[in-house]
């Protein structure tokens, strides 16, 4: 896999409608001449403004969650088709927020992971360990994560696939992992990503996320299984992300 990485900001819930098409504005002639794949993840209420604000650029943009059914009674809920149809090309699924917060387990992901690849997203599926497992058996946790979570993607739509190791530890902590302990995971989910999906699990990208900086950016992104980043907190200020999108060259 060739190192043209992939950054893509989580907002979380942050940013109205019309402060997310501020920043798109602001970020456009920033990274114009990148060749990063560049993504962001925005509120729900802002998917169609930005997509329009971000038409012609080279910015994609993205959901935070969907909900697995095709439609139905589910007040509060969004379909995947909703997201497609407002702009998005991509959906994060499995973030360790919604894990914790909204009890998703791995069987509710996959189904939302299938559930998107039919409606043409891409998927960014986020695994990670908590502290407590880092000690204990976080490779376990990874593989179980990965293994259900992905169980049923069909081998033609794995390249709508990408992995974000997001550790839950170093998720808005200001403490990232380091490049050594997250070199090192990747290298081992890339090893599981090629056991459920042979060959073709090497050209699946991995993503790190848990405090991404443009401190610390350049030292995680040079590692050869770190095939881009995920970056939650540093992706709210135009200045910040935009520094990590440039920062592998400099
Ligand atoms: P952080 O969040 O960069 O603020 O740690 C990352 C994420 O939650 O995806």
């Amino acid at each position: 896999m060739d190192k043209d990485l992939i950054i893509i900001g989580n907002w979380k819930m942050y940013k109205s409608s019309s402060e997310a098409v501020e920043f798109i504005k602001q970020l456009t002639p920033l990274v114009k001449d990148s060749k990063a794949t560049i993504g962001l993840a925005v509120p729900f209420t802002a998917i169609e403004s930005c997509s329009k604000a971000a038409k012609g650029t080279s910015i994609d943009i993205g959901a935070q969650n969907i909900n697995d059914a095709r439609e139905g009674a589910f007040t509060g809920e969004i379909a995947a088709s909703m997201v497609k149809n407002a702009g998005a090309t991509f959906v994060i699924v499995g973030h360790s927020e919604r894990r914790e917060y909204f009890n998703e387990d791995n069987t509710f992901i996959h189904a939302k992971v299938l559930r998107a690849l039919s409606e043409g997203l891409k998927v960014i599926l986020c695994i990670g360990e908590t502290s407590e497992q880092r000690e204990k058996n976080h490779e376990e946790i990874l593989h179980t994560q990965l293994q259900e979570g992905l169980k049923e993607v069909p081998a033609e739509k794995v390249d709508q696939i990408m992995i974000a190791y997001e550790p839950v530890w170093a998720i808005g902590t200001g403490q990232s992992a380091t490049p050594e302990i997250a070199q090192e995971t990747h290298a081992f989910c890339r090893s599981l990503l090629t056991e459920i999906f042979s060959d073709k699990g090497n050209t699946v990208p991995i993503l790190y996320g848990g405090s991404v900086k443009p401190e610390n950016a350049k030292s995680l992104l040079e590692k050869p299984d770190i095939n881009g980043a995920l970056v939650g907190g540093a992706s709210l200020e135009v200045k910040s992300f935009s520094a990590i999108i440039h920062s592998h060259k400099e």
